[in-house]
């Protein structure tokens, strides 16, 4: 019989396609909105699932999926996953590891040029009609070469973070639970150090770390009181890294200079105190948004279910979940 796999919400097409060679595939709800009462009504009735980083994967899901054997997790990120839970039900969890470095990258990279350029600001300004002649005093920003970028995290995004910024002049110090091989640290130009002491040199932070208990608020008001005056701190990884209203409340006082987020801590929900700042620069958790990317991520969590319904070990499953299968 054919076996039937639910996609949570849509995702590109070239995903569909190709589950849709072997499988019975029903896209279950729209882009938004609380789906989870009605998810676990019918999840019982499928093999495989795909899910988005917004979806909660826990207990109350995986006890009516009594047939199901992989989510795969349309997302590198899979903290929206109850682990414990889902070894308990013997379902494997994958992600999409690798496909969506440099987009993510990218989108680090384009929020420090943006607020050390203040092109948000200038912008704005140029629309608002206030552009009447050049000006040598007008909208002075900070130049990245030379400036020290501190980054948290040196997984594979934080390398990429590192390779680019180098490759705009500036100078690289990281800290990560591991410090990577010095073959890796002397390709990178990356200096490892103490937390503080990264808070304290870096001209701009950039966080690449995954959500885990650990990293919960790992940048909170004693960690923004280490940074400079004029840094600037980027989050691309996961909004419950930084505490928002620590991070809302040094901006208004002007502890730091700027901040780039991508991720929020309540997200979809943003504090109206970090919407009523100019000193910040927002978008809608867009890190892995392009054409290519999202493509690639639609493909691999497809070919994660393909393998596990299929009877093989899946290419991501999550390392938490090694032991088991
Ligand atoms: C995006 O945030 C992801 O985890 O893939």
């Amino acid at each position: 019989m054919t076996k039937k796999v639910l996609v949570t919400r849509p995702i590109p097409d070239i995903g569909i396609a190709l589950l849709k060679t072997r499988f019975e595939v029903t896209v279950f709800g729209p882009a938004h909105g609380d789906i989870q009462e009605a998810l676990a009504d019918v999840i019982g009735d499928y093999d495989g699932m795909v899910a988005l980083l917004s979806d909660p994967i826990g207990e109350r899901l995986l006890s009516t999926a009594g047939k199901l054997k992989i989510v795969a997790n349309h997302a590198v990120g899979y903290n929206n996953v109850d682990i414990a839970a889902a070894r308990r039900h013997r379902v494997m969890i994958t992600n999409t590891p690798g496909v969506l470095t440099n987009a993510t990258a990218e989108i680090a990279f384009a929020l420090l040029i943006c607020l050390a350029r203040r092109i948000v600001e200038a912008d704005r300004f140029t629309r608002e009609g206030k552009f009447v002649g050049w000006d040598p005093l007008l909208l002075l920003g900070d130049e990245l070469a030379g400036k020290t970028l501190g980054i948290v995290g040196m997984g594979r995004i934080g390398r990429d973070m590192a390779r680019k910024c180098r490759a705009f002049g500036m100078k690289i110090l990281y800290h990560s639970r591991h410090r990577i091989d010095p073959e890796i640290e002397a390709d990178l130009g990356a200096v490892y150090c103490a937390m503080n002491d990264l808070l304290q040199r870096s001209h701009a932070v950039s966080l690449h770390t995954p959500a885990t208990p650990d990293t919960r608020h790992l940048i909170g008001q004693r960690e923004l009181e280490c940074m400079r005056e004029d840094a600037f701190l980027i989050n691309t990884s996961r909004g419950e890294v930084v505490d928002e209203s620590a991070l809302a409340a040094a901006l208004q006082n002007g502890v730091i200079k700027g901040a780039g987020l991508d991720v929020y801590e309540f997200e979809p929900r943003i504090s109206s105190a970090l919407l009523a700042l100019k000193n910040v620069v927002l978008l809608p958790h867009i890190g892995s948004a392009t054409v290519e990317t999202r493509n690639k991520m639609a493909q691999t969590a497809a070919r994660n279910v393909m393998e596990v319904l299929a009877g093989n070990p899946p290419p991501n499953l999550i390392p938490e979940m090694a032991d088991l299968f």
